[in-house]
């Protein structure tokens, strides 16, 4: 495979504005980057960074004003509404902040819907079984934690059957223990299935599981680092570890995600990850690290 062919996504002075004229703002202002196909990208940033506006348009739900996204050797800018859909059934599972499922049907049948997007779908109990859900199939969202329906939309996802996971803040809406979890997961399926997932956070303690990561600030990208080694559940059977090793949630409402070094109830502040809050710590890196 040569370099060009490994480019999963590139932006080329890709800008988006809301607004015109003076009061124009810019979402995302002349970003470029690459990602390479089966890469865990981590997108950091501040609201009102510009993340999610990045995600949307790599994911084509969104259309730059200036410059060009390519993904899988798609030129996104100037497709009609018509191609940009086949483009997202055909090429994209997305996975949000509040899981999107639909109440009134049942895991399985939320997970089976990809089949009517998407007719390359996999099938939709082995996409339950991937995240470790196949006993909760007949069960409906409410009748499940949050950690669960969130691996519910990602079994979705994965149903979807495409080669590009973009995941915005999947772990906004849960504790950071079930958040943790969950970032594994996606790493894992990173990993075992050779997708590519960027992931958009606001939550510095996962840029140490990323294969890459990028910062944004004020619509800009600020920084890109590799890590060489990241921390990783990435064993052979690390999705069974994974799965085995989620944690139990808490009966009560989970509470809001927090930031390294914060405690419940206090004020958030930028520090350091603690050592023990640092995802897949224990989970096993690479041998090769
Ligand atoms: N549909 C929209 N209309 C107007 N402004 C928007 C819209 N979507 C996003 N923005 C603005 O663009 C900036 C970046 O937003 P966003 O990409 O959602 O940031 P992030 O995901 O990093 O929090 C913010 O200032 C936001 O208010
Ligand atoms: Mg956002």
């Amino acid at each position: 495979m040569t370099e060009e062919q490994q480019v999963h996504i590139r932006f080329s002075n890709v800008t988006r504005s809301y607004g015109s004229g003076e009061q124009a703002l810019k979402a995302v202002d002349d970003v470029s980057l690459e990602i390479m196909h089966g890469e865990f990208v981590v997108l950091l940033g501040p609201s009102g960074a510009g993340k999610s506006t990045v995600l949307n348009l790599m994911g084509g739900m969104d259309t730059a004003q200036q410059g060009s996204v390519v993904v899988d050797g798609t030129e996104l800018f100037g497709l009609s509404d018509k191609a940009l859909t086949n483009f997202r059934a055909a090429n994209v599972g997305f996975i949000f902040q509040f899981y999107n499922l639909i109440p009134t049907l049942t895991a399985l049948e939320n997970v089976a819907l990809t089949r009517q997007i998407n007719r390359a779908a996999s099938d939709a109990r082995a996409a339950l079984d991937d995240v470790g859900l196949s006993q909760h199939a007949q069960q409906f969202p409410a009748q499940l934690s949050g950690g669960e329906q969130q691996r519910v939309s990602i079994a979705r996802a994965i149903a979807k059957n495409t080669p590009l996971l973009l995941a915005d803040e999947p772990t906004g809406a849960l504790d950071t223990a079930t958040g943790h979890s969950v970032i594994e997961l996606l790493q894992a399926l990173c990993r075992q299935q050779g997708r590519t997932v960027v992931m958009v956070t606001h939550n510095e303690s996962y840029a140490a599981m990323a294969d890459r990561v990028l910062r944004m600030q004020d619509g800009r990208l600020r920084d890109q680092t590799r890590n060489p080694c990241p921390l990783a559940a990435c064993g052979p059977e690390a999705l069974g570890a994974i799965l085995t090793m989620a944690q139990p949630e808490p009966e009560s409402e989970p509470e809001p995600e927090s930031q390294p070094g914060t405690r419940s109830g206090m004020p958030e502040q930028e520090s350091d990850p603690e050592p023990e809050s640092q995802p897949g710590a224990n989970s096993g890196k690479p041998e090769a690290c």
